[in-house]
């Protein structure tokens, strides 16, 4: 099976479909087959792709309604082995739709346990919010990247999140999730406030902040514009190479650790929410 992890952070605008775009097109690149997954009804991880919305006729909203496979929803990308399970419009009204379905917290995973073994890496980008689409994410993941953007309330977002995901462990939707790690996005070392925010989270959550930083980088910004990941658009700027590197320091750390039996990365959210 893939190893599954969502990009969360119910903050928008922190980097978390920039982060999944192009994280996901590094792995690709490093010769591992990704799915992306964009759950994020505005579509953004599919548009910057080259897939609008508007022009998905079968996608993620399909399979989680079970009126799709997922191999009849997911299309290729620009990028070899990078494929895409795209967003649709009916992703806007399908937490009401789901709300009398049975299992409704399950139906990405069920979709992935199903159909999704020849992916090395499935990588799910969440909205920014926690509502059934993101528990939808969590519950199918086995891991969590958070993207946090080094700003003053970056803290407040985080603890909230992390809160929801203990609530998920406990409350049994998905014993198994870890958190993959915390990635600086949008960084800017010159300013002193970024520098701050940079070092306490690094104080407070140690070795899981990746030493891998992303820097404010204006080809980032720009490569959605054009439809392609940013090692499409501008493969050797600033941008491409933190996210290359960033996937080989998440290749070499779960290379470290067990998929299966390893608690020790597990929440402990008591020590979190004490800090
Ligand atoms: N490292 C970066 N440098 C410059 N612009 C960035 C960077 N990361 C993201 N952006 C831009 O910031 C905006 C928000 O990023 P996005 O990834 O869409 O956040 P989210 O998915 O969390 O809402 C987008 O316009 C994106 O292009
Ligand atoms: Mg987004």
């Amino acid at each position: 099976m893939p190893r599954i992890i969502a990009v969360s952070n119910q903050k928008g605008g922190v980097g978390k479909t920039t982060t999944a775009v192009n994280l996901a097109t590094a792995l690709a690149l490093e010769d591992h087959t990704v799915l992306l997954v964009d759950l994020d009804p505005q579509g953004n991880a599919s548009s910057g792709l080259s897939v609008p919305k508007s022009e998905v006729t079968i996608g993620v909203a399909d399979v989680l309604l079970g009126f799709r496979d997922l191999p009849d929803a997911t299309v290729p990308t620009c990028i070899d082995g990078l494929h895409l399970l795209p967003a649709t419009r009916e992703l806007i009204g399908l937490e009401i739709e789901l709300v009398e379905a049975s299992r409704r917290e399950y139906r990405l995973k069920r979709a992935l346990d199903a159909h999704a073994d020849g992916y090395d890496f499935v990588i799910i980008d969440c909205p920014p919010a926690l509502n059934m689409l993101t528990i939808n994410g969590l519950a199918a993941s086995n891991g969590v990247l958070i993207p946090v953007q080094a700003e003053y309330y970056a803290m407040e977002g985080l603890s909230e999140l992390l809160r929801a995901m203990n609530q998920i462990q406990k409350g049994g939707l998905n014993r198994k999730l870890v958190r993959e790690g915390i990635v600086l996005t949008m960084v800017d070392r010159r300013t002193r406030l970024c520098r701050d925010v940079a070092d306490q989270l690094r104080e407070v959550f140690g070795e899981e902040v990746f030493t891998t930083e992303i820097p404010r980088n204006i080809r980032l910004g720009e490569a959605p514009s054009f439809g392609k990941p940013v090692h499409a658009y501008d493969p050797l700027c600033r941008g491409a190479v933190a996210y290359t590197n960033l996937a080989l320091e998440f290749l070499a750390r779960i290379g470290k650790t067990d998929e299966e039996g390893d608690d020790s990365k597990v929440i402990e959210l008591h020590a979190v929410e004490a800090s």
